[in-house]
């Protein structure tokens, strides 16, 4: 695929044909492979530097297995992530480890990230050790200083992560991913699992830090609303491929794929008027599973627009009009915008 970014930008991350299977097994004691869960089955996208991609996308689609895959949890099946030109996809050893400081991922459950049995200081230092990023009166400064950055008070510093409300612990999570200052951040659901009220103070936080630190973000939800707030582009996700990637406005107001509309259609909107005409998409049926994928359009066995030839073949991710717009949909020109765009 040819660059998905303007040539002038300054691509940090581009990621080809990226698949993630896994491996299928059964049996106790030989066990065989007799199968296998196509979580990300050749995705493209770039990402410019400063800039926040969000991954949108329902349940089980294969957001988080990207992020994972990226940040090289996983050894991808095929496919490339150049980061500034270096290959993630295939580094082991000591580059993959002095890369890995360069991209940090911050979790969904602030609960479940931080090790209840250390102090916040520890948590948030212990990367900095990792990397030996100073003597431990400078780890401790830094620690300090951290804490103000994300908002929190530095006599916090000995307390321990029962102490504080999830929103207090995302913020120490975030401190956390900043301590060994990275370049890039994948944030998987990172307001998902707080408190409406904090939502929106996590996320000025993230974007606060984004212009402070000229961070890139991939940023993931299954929430169109919150990722309206802060992403630049965005690409939707379905089982397992990425079949709408646009600027962000552009996808809310002219989406290419049925996917994205039924999508859209299922997010409020302020206005009681326009949102009492709107017509909401409901897809029938559920996600069909990862280990046989429909053949064709991934998208048929739900899409309302379904004809022959979405059983048939399967529809090439390719540029649509519009600026650097992409979808794969043989109908994608049929694809009416929203109610409350054609109203305006
Ligand atoms: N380690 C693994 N081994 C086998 N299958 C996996 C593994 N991790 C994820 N999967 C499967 O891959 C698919 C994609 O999962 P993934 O967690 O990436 O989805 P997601 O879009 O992040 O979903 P959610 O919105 O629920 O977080 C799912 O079918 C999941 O069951
Ligand atoms: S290719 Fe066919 S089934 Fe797939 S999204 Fe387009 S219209 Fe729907
Ligand atoms: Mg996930």
């Amino acid at each position: 695929m040819a660059t998905i970014t303007e040539p002038q930008t300054k691509t940090l991350l581009e990621v080809r044909d990226l698949k993630m299977h896994f491996p299928l097994k059964r049996g106790i004691i030989f066990q065989r492979t007799v199968g296998h869960v196509h979580a990300v089955d050749g995705v493209s996208f770039d990402i410019e530097r400063g800039q926040t991609l969000g991954l949108v996308g329902e349940s089980g689609s294969g957001k988080t297995t990207i992020g994972r895959t990226i940040i090289r949890l996983y050894q991808p099946t095929s496919g490339s992530i150049l980061f500034e030109n270096t290959d993630l996809a295939n580094l082991e050893g000591d580059p993959l480890w002095r890369m890995r400081r360069r991209v940090q991922m911050i979790f969904q459950d602030p609960y479940a990230s931080l090790n209840p049995r250390f102090t916040i200081g520890s948590l948030i230092a212990e990367p900095m050790h990792i990397y030996k990023l100073g003597s431990a009166k400078e780890i401790r400064d830094r620690t300090v200083e951290l804490l103000r950055v994300v908002g929190l008070r530095p006599e916090y510093i000995d307390r321990y992560p029962h102490e504080f409300s999830g929103g207090q612990r995302q913020r120490i999570a975030v401190a956390r991913a900043l301590s060994i200052n990275p370049e890039f951040i994948i944030a998987d659901e990172p307001v998902s699992a707080l408190d409406v009220s904090v939502r929106a103070q996590v996320l000025n936080l993230l974007q606060r830090l984004q212009r402070q630190f000229d961070l890139t973000y991939l940023f993931v939800s299954h929430d169109l609303s919150v990722v309206r707030h802060v992403a630049d582009r965005i690409a939707v996700m379905y089982l397992g491929k990425i079949v709408e990637l646009a600027d962000r406005d552009e996808l809310y107001r002219t989406p290419r794929h049925p996917y994205t509309k039924a999508l859209l259609s299922a997010v409020p909107i302020p206005d009681p008027q326009i949102e009492k005409k709107r017509q909401r998409i409901i897809l029938s049926g559920d996600l069909p599973s990862p280990i046989n994928v429909p053949r064709g359009c991934r998208f048929h066995t739900r899409c309302p627009m379904a004809q022959d030839i979405c059983r048939q073949e399967e529809p090439l991710f390719e540029r649509k009009e519009g600026r650097l717009h992409y979808a794969a949909c043989h109908f994608a020109e049929k694809v009416s915008p929203p109610a409350e765009v054609t109203e305006q």
